[in-house]
Formats: C-alpha cells, structure tokens, sequence
C-alpha cells in the first residue's frame, strides 16, 4: 500500500484541509496516513502563508525532509497558502518538488497524482474553485467526538495587513443544504460537537431552496435542530460582521458553547483604521457588553497584532488597557509581518523589530496573567467535559474540553473517550486545568 505523510501548518480550516486530503487519496489511491515521513512515498506540506517566519521555514523543512528520505523515489508536494501565494515560483527554490496546489485544489489530487505517475514532471494548480471543491470530496467517516464543517471560505474584507483574500480568494458560503447533510452525517458517524469553520464565519450568507436567506445565526438555529448536535461553536468571526441575532442566539440555543473568538488586533482606534478594519475600539466594546449582558461568562478570545506600521507607544498602550479592560479567556498575539501584496507592505513608519517584540512581551504577559487568573477561577467548579483521548503527557491522563474551550487533563479510562463527562476542577494551569472526574 503507498503511504502518504502530511505535515500540517496554519489555522483550523488547514487542519480540517488536511483530514479531506487524506480521506480523499485513502479512498481514491488507497493511500495509507504514516507518522513518519521516512516511510513515505508521498509527502504534502500544507502551508500557511499568514507570517513571514511561517513561508519561510516550509523551504528549509523541504530540505530536511529530502535529506531524511534519502534518494528513496519520494513525491514532494506543497498545498496550502504557500502553495497558492508562490505557484511554480516554488520549484525553483526547491527543484525536487513536483506538485505545487492550493486551498481550491487539493479535491483534483487523484488526477494530479496520476498524471505524474503517468508523464512524471511537474504540475501547478492554483485555479479558484470552491464550489466544485466539495462537491469532489468524499464524506468523512470517522470524525472522532469533535468534527469541524467549513460553513464559509475566503474573505473579502482585505484588512491591510492580511494575505487571506489572496491565498484562500473571495468570500465564498456552502449551501445550507449541503451543511446540513455534512453535519447530520458527522453526527451519525459519532461527532458530538460540531465547530463551524470559516475565515470570516460570520459573513455566512445563503439562500436556501426555500427561497429564506441565511445569515450565520439562522444557520446555527438549523444545525442546533439536527438530532444528535450536542455541542456547537464557530470561528472566526469579524466584530464588522457581527449582528445582534448572532448575540442573542448565545441565551436561545443550548447547545451553542459560551464561547466566541472575535479578534480585535488593536486597541487604538488610530491603528485599526490604517488596519482597515472597519470598525472602532468602542464598537466592539459594544458587541462585549451585549454578549456579557445576554451570555454572563461567556468565554472570549481575540487574535492582537503589534507593531503594525504607525503603532506609537501610546497606540500600543492602549491596547494594553483593552486588553486588561475585557479580560481575554484566551488570545493568541504576533509581532506585525510584512507580507508581499498587501497594503500594509507599501506603509511607512515601520516598527523596529526590537521595539515590537518588546510590546508583544509585555502585552503576552498581560494576556496570560489574564488567562491564568480565569483559569483558576474554574477551581472547584464542575465542568462539562468532552473528552477527545488520552493526554500527550502520558501518565493515564485523558484530554477535553470544557463548554468554554478550556482544555482539562484528568485520570480517567478508555470508554469515556467521546462521552462528555462532569469533570471537579481541583487547579488551574497558564494554558489547561487539572480535574478528577466527579
Ligand atoms: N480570519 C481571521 C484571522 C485570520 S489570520 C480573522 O479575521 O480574524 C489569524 C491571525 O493572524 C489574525 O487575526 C491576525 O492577528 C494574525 N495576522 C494576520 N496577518 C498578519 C500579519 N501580516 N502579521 C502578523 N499577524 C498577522
Ligand atoms: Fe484576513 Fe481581515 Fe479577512 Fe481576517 S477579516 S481573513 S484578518 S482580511
Ligand atoms: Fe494560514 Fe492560509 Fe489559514 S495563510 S492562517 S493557512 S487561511
């Protein structure tokens, strides 16, 4: 049997990206998934192209993984943004490449791979195709408790340090149909809790044969509807696209998880407009309270870039009081990346490296001084938990997550894994808790 290796980057809807491409090439090629690379007779690295330092290490990691095969006949391929941002320019800084795809393509890797294995040579496929993209793909049929379904691809909002709309292309929804049929098959299959997945998810909008127009909120109130959907959360969402159904629905559907990722990036007004954002620091405080109001405890997480071109230290300040005023459950925090065709490339006024990783050190600390307290707070609480499988730390410690997407780690035996079981929070760790089951 060939054995195929895909070594993975980038956010979720890459992961999920990944799952397709091997379900895809098991059941049309017969391609086996190793761990390994060294067993491989096929290797994909699926690229992000989100960050400078991300691009850059899939050419040295292609020289390693050359090196470690060893003359051995191996196909090396790179999916992804990277793929689709840097096309055939890609074989030549790394000649021993023979596919080169991207996130709109990767359903034609059948046919891809047969014509190499026919005429040898090189191929490059970086057409924009997302609705045949689905349509080609074959269901997964075993998702494992938490199965995610891309709801919405592509972005059209081109905040001006983004490369997005250029990697994944235009703000593109599936069908409410097709959604529906995806999710009741997951749940069939064994999912229990469904993420719904899109660059820019709340701009979610289809009609439905009906004739009714779905907006994201509607959407969730349909796959809440299915039999079996315990648990639902979606990411990401944009505060531009944010509407008040889409707050509301946080008291109305149970089983929509307490949970929102909504990224700010900044906290001075000044910054988010050279972001091109299209929103301010006090329309999203609004969006906070409204969600607080309706959802007391809801969990939140944001995504903050520092140093974008411009930023003062009195703009990096305030980002520092947002920060401390909302008080992230989570945030994930990057120094700013010039990236080649953006808008921000052409700014003026760069940051120096130095300055900006200094503001991301101290606003790092703010966050997860933030998030350690919150986690603690969780100390003697009893927890809903999901369990996904054992622990990578190993000692008979199962993993899952909590209805705000805290991970715990607690003791535990095989048959919970996929049951959501009530976990006692006895501590609370910088990035986990601890739990015993109760
Ligand atoms: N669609 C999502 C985010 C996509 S990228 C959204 O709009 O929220 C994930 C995160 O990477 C962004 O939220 C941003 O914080 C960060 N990011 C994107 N481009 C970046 C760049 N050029 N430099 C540094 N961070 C960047
Ligand atoms: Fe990128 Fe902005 Fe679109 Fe998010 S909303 S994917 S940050 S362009
Ligand atoms: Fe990266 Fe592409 Fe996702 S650039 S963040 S893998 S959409």
């Amino acid at each position: 049997m060939k054995k195929l290796h895909i070594k993975n980057y980038g956010c979720q809807m890459n992961v999920h990206d990944a799952g397709r491409m091997a379900a895809l090439l098991h059941d049309t090629m017969g391609y086996e998934s190793v761990e390994e690379p060294v067993e491989a007779d096929l290797i994909i690295l699926n690229t992000c192209h989100i960050r400078e330092k991300a691009a850059e290490k899939i050419f040295s990691e292609l020289g390693r993984l050359r090196k470690l095969v060893d003359g051995r006949p191996v196909i090396f391929a790179v999916g992804g943004c990277v793929g689709q941002a840097e096309g055939e320019a890609i074989f030549k800084r790394a000649p021993f490449v023979s596919l080169v795809f991207g996130p709109q393509n990767y359903h034609r890797l059948p046919a891809m791979l047969a014509r190499l294995e026919r005429e040898g040579g090189r191929i490059g496929d970086q057409q924009e195709s997302v609705d045949a993209k689905f349509d080609a793909l074959p269901a997964i049929t075993a998702p494992g408790p938490i199965a995610s379904v891309v709801v919405q691809e592509g972005c059209n909002r081109f905040c001006t340090y983004c490369v997005v709309p250029f990697t994944r292309g235009r703000e593109w929804s599936r069908p409410v149909e097709a959604i529906l049929d995806e999710t009741l098959g997951l749940v069939r299959a064994g999912a229990r809790e469904i993420h719904l997945l899109g660059q820019n998810v709340n701009a979610y909008q289809a009609m439905a044969r009906d004739g009714v127009v779905y907006d994201l909120a509607l959407l969730i109130r349909q796959v809440a509807l299915l039999p079996g959907v315990e648990r639902i959360r979606f990411v990401t969402s944009h505060p531009a696209d944010m509407n008040d159904d889409l707050v509301e629905i946080f008291a109305q559907v149970e089983s929509l998880c307490p949970y929102l990722h909504l990224p700010i990036q900044s906290g001075s007004d000044r910054i988010l407009a050279r972001m091109e954002r299209g929103h301010t620091v006090a329309d999203y405080l609004g969006w906070i309270d409204r969600l607080r109001q309706v959802a007391p405890g809801i969990a939140l997480a944001s995504d903050f870039i520092v140093g974008f071109p411009g930023e003062t230290e009195d703009d990096f300040q305030e980002t520092l009081d947002l920060a401390n005023r909302v008080g992230f459950d989570h945030a994930y925090s990057f120094v700013f990346s010039s990236r080649p065709g953006t808008a921000a490339a052409d700014l003026n006024d760069p940051v120096a490296l130095e300055v900006a990783q200094h503001r991301l050190a101290r606003l790092q600390e703010a966050l997860q001084a933030t998030q350690l307290e919150k986690n603690r707070a969780r100390v003697d609480c009893v927890e809903s938990v999901l369990v996904e499988g054992w622990s990578r730390r190993g000692a008979g410690d199962l993993t899952g997550r909590t209805q705000h997407n805290r991970t715990v780690n607690f003791p535990g035996e095989e048959h919970h894994i996929g049951q959501v079981v009530p976990v006692r929070i006895t501590e609370g760790l910088p990035n986990s808790l601890r739990g015993r089951l109760a």
